[in-house]
């Protein structure tokens, strides 16, 4: 049997450099899975670690690489698609290389000062040096900036290849939400010594990325998938864009004051926060009805059968992570009783898996397909495509287990802590010792396992899916009539 290899030759530039960005995301996806096991483990067996790789240490390599691993990702995918998008090469090749390798320096050297160098107290050098300390995007004041140089080179390239060769629907859409998305980091950056005053503006990063810039992201990330797997128009899936987009931003700015209930913000910020990010789960809907309308239209019939499997393990996971579980929580009334408890844990297991690591793995697949050349991954796959089932199903249905267990524990906590206990001291104690808390943390950590699983089968099927395969990729829809580049 002539198994198929891996070739690069017929890859463009941008899209053997985003291999380079998906093997980084991969890494860390996989390290962002390890360091949330043992911080799961340490919940149930506190001296685990103890003075030696602490809670909080691990905690923050979690989901620091899970904002780092998203963020490859999303940069992979954008240079994977620019000059198919743009119809011309990317402008500084070079330039967006050295960035990759001047980031990924930043990045471990990073990690590696979390991990051995983590004690102390904190002050400005430590600020510069060490830490930033605000949750999500930890690294240090010099990392900053060199994160802000290799956006300025990657957002650079991305807009001028577009300027040299033609704009879309979609290109428009995802060049100005960069603008955005970079934007709002330099507020993660501003130092002040007050802490209402820090995380008014450290929300500022993490709600409008995760609930405005990257959203809107995805949704051209979406657009464009859909468009690649299902040969869905271009027409109906750039007006369904400009559609989510202009809710997303509608509900999703002022929606932001879900964050100022409690930190000493005025006080009308809770009929703000209340009322607009209530509506946010709306352009989600929409989300879903564009891409379960454009499969139904298509019979499902598509060119990658798990990229596609994962855009819509996309659509829904978006709309309930985000959606029904944080609407659950969002008026001021209920967060009240929620704030700061498993409950928030919960949506942000679900809420960053469903919305953002399912698209990202839709484009690794994608990615694959060309680099085996061009190689079918529609219904009927070679060896029945187990490994991608089995990857899709474990994934899903670990996070969807540590959702629950969470939101059990959560339930227990605002109960025993809040409402029964007037979030004393002591009543905070009541509910970490409460019997169905810590049964929800075991079962956690069970589905904890079956998530890692799942990672382990996926990373397996990346790097074998296709090998044996002997027919060419199947065409489908408007793609059909389209030139393709082999
Ligand atoms: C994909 C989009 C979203 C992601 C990735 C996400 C993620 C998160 C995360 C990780 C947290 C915890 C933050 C912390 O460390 O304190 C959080 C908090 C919160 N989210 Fe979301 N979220 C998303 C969308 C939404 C939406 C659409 C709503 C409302 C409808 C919402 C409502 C909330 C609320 C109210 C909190 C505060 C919880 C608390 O008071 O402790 N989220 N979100
Ligand atoms: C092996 C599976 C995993 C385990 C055992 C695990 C465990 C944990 C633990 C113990 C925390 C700290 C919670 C706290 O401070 O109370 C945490 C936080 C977090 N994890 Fe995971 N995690 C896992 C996988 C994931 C995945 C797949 C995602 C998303 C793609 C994710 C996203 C997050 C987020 C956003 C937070 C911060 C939530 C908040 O502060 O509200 N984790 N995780
Ligand atoms: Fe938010």
């Amino acid at each position: 049997m002539n198994a198929r290899t891996l070739d690069s030759s017929h890859l463009t530039g941008g899209q053997k450099l985003a291999i380079k960005y998906f093997t980084v995301a991969v890494i860390l996806f996989t390290a962002q899975i390890l360091f949330g096991l043992i911080s799961g483990y340490q919940y149930l067996a506190p001296e685990f670690g103890y003075n030696v790789l602490d809670f909080n240490v691990t905690r923050m390599v979690h989901i620091n690489a899970l904002v780092l691993w998203l963020l490859y990702g999303f940069i992979g995918g954008i240079y994977w698609l620019v000059e198919e998008e743009s119809g011309t090469e990317l402008v500084g090749l070079r330039l967006a290389n050295f960035a990759f390798w001047l980031l990924t320096l930043a990045v471990t050297v990073v990690v590696l000062v979390f991990l051995f160098i983590q004690t102390g107290p904190g002050d400005m050098s430590t600020l510069w040096l060490i830490n930033e300390g605000r949750e999500y995007i930890e690294a240090p004041r010099w990392a900053d900036f060199g994160i802000v140089v290799c956006m300025l080179i990657f957002f650079w390239n991305i807009a001028a290849t577009f300027m040299k060769g033609k704009w879309s629907g979609i290109s428009g859409v995802l060049v100005l939400d960069l603008v955005a998305l970079a934007g709002v980091y330099l507020a993660g950056m501003v130092y002040t010594p007050n802490i209402s005053v820090d995380q008014y503006w450290w929300w500022w990063v993490i709600h409008l990325w995760v609930e405005a810039t990257w959203e809107v992201l995805v949704a051209c990330i979406m657009a464009w998938g859909l468009i690649k797997t299902l040969g869905a128009r271009r027409k109906i899936v750039t007006t369904w864009l400009y559609i989510e987009v202009a809710m997303m931003f509608g509900s999703g700015i002022l929606g932001l004051g879900h964050h100022y209930f409690w930190i000493g913000t005025p006080e009308y910020w809770l009929s703000i926060g209340g009322f607009f990010s209530a509506l946010e789960p709306v352009p989600l809907v929409a989300m879903v009805v564009h891409a379960v309308y454009d499969s139904g239209v298509h019979k499902f019939k598509n060119s990658n059968h798990p990229a596609l499997a994962w855009l819509i393990a996309h659509a829904f996971g978006n709309f309930f992570g985000a959606g029904v579980w944080g609407f659950m929580h969002t008026l001021p009334q209920i967060n009240l009783y929620t704030h700061g408890t498993q409950w928030s844990a919960s949506h942000g297991h679900l809420a960053f898996f469903g919305a953002y690591a399912t698209i990202n793995i839709a484009i690794f697949y994608m990615a694959l397909q060309k680099w085996r050349g061009n190689v079918y991954m529609s219904a009927g796959l070679e060896g029945n495509g187990w490994k991608w089932k089995w990857a899709l199903g474990l994934l899903n249905g670990g996070v969807v287990g540590m959702t629950i267990a969470l939101l059990i524990s959560g339930y227990d906590q605002a109960f025993i802590e809040r409402a029964l206990g007037g979030a004393t001291w002591a009543a905070y104690f009541d509910a970490q010792n409460g019997v169905w808390f810590i049964q929800g943390l075991w079962w956690r950590q069970l589905f904890g396992f079956m998530t890692a699983a799942g990672l382990i089968i996926l990373i397996w099927d990346l790097l074998t899916i296709g090998r044996n395969e002997k027919r060419s990729i199947q065409l489908v829809g408007d793609n059909t009539a389209a030139e393709v580049t082999s």
